[in-house]
């Protein structure tokens, strides 16, 4: 695997598979890898001959007071597993290079970024759809591949491609959880063995809530009772909402819908997703 952390050798490189004529997936990640990273990995590997993954914790994306400065950087263990992986290349551009001086240019994303987590954390959507945006540019693959678990970041560069004509087929990737549901993410790291045995409370009143509505419940009885779930396992409540799946405004009859939560545990703030079918 070739690890490149200055633009002209990336595109180098890049250039190389496209001569050979070699399509590209891209898995773009913050790094702290886990199973779930592996698995888009894995669907990268699936989807063409050749497969980029950046590392890049992007400042951007994270609001003051947030957890940049902590978040968990693991190069050399990334490093190691990406290789195993039988990934290619791997882009880790320093700060300077994806933010240059003078670096003036912000994306939003409007609609789909606007509720849950974008109400919640005011920029981050921005910061977000700024990356991927200089990502793709920088990387120019032919597949990206994005979790299912962050389901409102995938919408909204769903929506930044199709709106800036980026000629990449994005694919999302189902949530990766632990035995007991819990969602795969770098942060369960913050979570104290006590707050980590809590934050099953989490998959488990999304998965509730879910057959409930699906059988016909009212759904906002079964969010009511997600959110006293949440609150009585000890988390404090960002949102539980169920939203159409595409716009992530109010459901429509007939269309997939989604029950997104955010929710916060001991300071640590998690997020999870399930699909809701129609009533039975
Ligand atoms: O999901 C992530 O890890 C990040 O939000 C992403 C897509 C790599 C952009 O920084």
């Amino acid at each position: 695997m070739q690890t490149i952390r200055q633009l002209p050798d990336l595109r180098d490189a890049v250039s190389g598979f496209r001569a050979a004529g070699e399509r590209v997936a891209f898995v773009p990640t913050m790094g702290a890898l886990h199973a779930g990273h592996m698995a888009l990995v894995a669907e990268a590997k699936l989807a063409a001959p050749r497969v980029i993954v950046s590392i890049f914790v992007n400042p951007k994306q994270f609001a003051p007071g947030e957890d940049l400065a902590r978040y968990p950087r693991k190069e050399q263990a990334d490093s190691r597993m990406l290789a195993a992986a039988g990934v290619d290349l791997l882009w880790m551009p320093p700060v300077e290079v994806m933010y240059p001086e003078g670096h003036a240019t912000n994306i939003a994303v409007t609609g789909v970024s606007e509720p849950l987590d974008g109400a919640a954390r005011p920029g981050h959507f921005d910061g977000v759809a700024t990356v991927v945006a200089k990502l793709f540019n920088q990387v120019k693959p032919d597949i990206a591949l994005f979790g299912e678990k962050d389901f409102q970041q995938l919408a909204v560069i769903r929506r930044m491609v199709a709106d800036l004509d980026f000629d990449i087929d994005v694919r999302g990737v189902p949530t990766q959880r632990d035995d007991d549901g819990l969602a795969l993410s770098s942060r369960n790291v913050y979570l104290a063995p006590e707050d980590r045995a809590s934050a099953v409370a989490l998959p488990r009143a999304l998965g509730v809530a879910a057959r409930a509505i699906e059988k016909g419940d009212d759904a906002q009885a079964a969010l009511a009772t997600a959110r006293a779930s949440l609150e009585a396992a000890g988390f404090d409540v960002d949102y539980v909402e169920l939203v159409d799946a595409a716009s992530l405004g109010t459901p429509v009859a007939g269309q997939p819908r989604r029950l997104l939560a955010a929710a916060r545990i001991a300071g640590t703030r998690l997020i999870d997703n399930v699909s809701v079918a129609e009533p039975e």
